[in-house]
């Protein structure tokens, strides 16, 4: 499996770029490192070794990427902070694009190489940069809050090939130089402006507008059954904003293998809680009776709803709320249901934790993006289930992350 693996990938960055933290190591290395620090986080609650699925190919594997502009000091090379001659010497500023400095908020690299998207990110980044210098076009200042250019966002379907370019700006700029810089690297691309006045350093949009082809694009998720053999295709309508996984070869494993799982449980209904968009409720629908996925951000509750539309799936039933005053207002009750759980990075609210716990519901999957967080809710998960399984699925090469999928049984 790790064949071709166990050499090292090299970047001009690494060291600087926050994109990247395991870069120095071998891939073979880097998922040694991440399971052994799982199996230790995980310790109190499950010995025995934790299999890890792999990135097969760790080199372009993201769909997404955000970089962001930066009008910052000049970096200094051995600079002597007592140097009195540094009290009068002017500052110099530069302009970068690219993504943050390692625990910085306020710097970005300038990208000139990067293994994490696709092969075009650096001629694209190479063209916006000298379009925004023929334009004169100031890239944004964190520390005082002016300037145009504020961050870059790109997204491709690999399943698909569709590409999305979204630039976020303060004001006006000129569309149709920056439409044909675009071209020039993604002749296909679609794409869109989004303002963002917001103090915030997010690619959150006020307003978003299409500049060229659609607001969206499609990806797919091809489920496989464990021969490898194609066993059902979701599409996601993905539109700048939408939640999904950022490593579709990687994550439609997991999904797959959750779908397995589901086959063999054969639950009547699934409670689909921290569902986004609604992939698990998607990936397993023709499983199940009826699906209810419950999420807190509306826009993914819409695409959702869009998402169903697309697949002819009729039997998902989407709520836009908190997983923690879901559980209050309509308590889980059937014994036949299997609880999906897919919480963000801080885990589990301890009253929705409580109200899993309680259920009596016979089946509940974990999935979970952060170790230490898993770690807390299965205190107190544990307290009336037991863990049957436990595995890891590289989603994040060249980070410190890991995804874990865990499968427990009422006790
Ligand atoms: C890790 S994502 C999982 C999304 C989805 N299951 C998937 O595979 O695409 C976690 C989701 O939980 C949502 N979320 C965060 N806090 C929540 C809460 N308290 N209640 C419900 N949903 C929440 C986020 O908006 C996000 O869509």
């Amino acid at each position: 499996m790790f064949a071709c693996l166990k050499s090292m990938l090299n970047c001009k960055h690494f060291g600087n770029c926050g994109g990247c933290s395991l870069l120095n190591l071998p891939y073979e290395k880097q998922v040694a490192k991440k399971q052994a620090k799982l199996q230790e986080t995980l310790k109190d609650f499950w010995q025995q070794e934790i299999p890890v699925t792999v990135t097969e190919d760790p080199v372009y594997f993201r769909n997404k990427v955000e970089l962001g502009f930066c009008h910052q000091v000049k970096w200094r090379e051995n600079y002597d902070k007592k140097d009195p001659a540094n009290k009068t010497r002017p500052l110099e500023f530069e302009q970068t694009l690219g993504f943050k400095l390692k625990g910085r908020w306020d710097r970005a690299v300038d990208l000139e190489e990067c293994l994490l998207f696709n092969e075009k990110l650096v001629p694209l980044v190479s063209a916006i940069r000298t379009w925004a210098a023929n334009e004169n076009l100031p890239y944004y200042d964190q520390r005082k809050h002016t300037g145009i250019l504020r961050h870059l966002m790109v997204r491709e379907g690999k399943n698909t090939g569709e590409e999305i370019v979204v630039l976020f700006v303060t004001d006006d700029f000129n569309e149709k130089t920056f439409i044909a810089a675009v071209e020039s690297v993604l002749p296909q691309a679609n794409i869109m402006a989004a303002v963002n006045n917001g103090l915030a350093d997010t690619a959150e949009p006020e307003s978003l507008r299409v500049l060229k082809g659609k607001d969206h694009i499609f990806e797919k998720i091809i489920l496989t059954n464990e021969q490898g053999q194609t066993e059902r295709t979701v599409i996601f309508k993905l539109s700048p904003q939408s939640f999904f996984q950022t490593n579709t070869k990687t994550a439609q494993k997991m999904y797959s293998r959750v779908r397995r799982v589901v086959k063999q449980l054969a639950p009547k209904r699934i409670y689909d809680l921290y569902g986004g968009a609604g992939s698990f409720s998607l990936s397993c629908a023709d499983l199940c009776e009826k699906s209810i996925c419950v999420e807190s951000v509306a826009p993914a509750i819409y695409n959702g709803i869009e998402n169903a539309k697309l697949n002819d799936v009729t039997t998902v039933q989407f709520f836009c709320s908190r997983v923690e005053d879901f559980v209050r207002e309509q308590p889980i009750e059937r014994k036949d249901a299997l609880i999906i759980l897919d919480p963000p990075r801080g885990g589990m609210h301890p009253r929705a934790a409580k109200a899993v716990a309680q259920s009596g519901v016979e089946n509940v999957l974990y999935i979970s993006c952060n170790p230490v967080t898993l770690a807390n809710d299965l205190k107190i998960l544990t307290q009336y289930y037991e863990i049957l399984h436990v595995e890891a699925f590289d989603f994040f090469p060249h980070s410190e992350h890991i995804e874990t999928f865990v499968q427990l049984k009422l006790k």
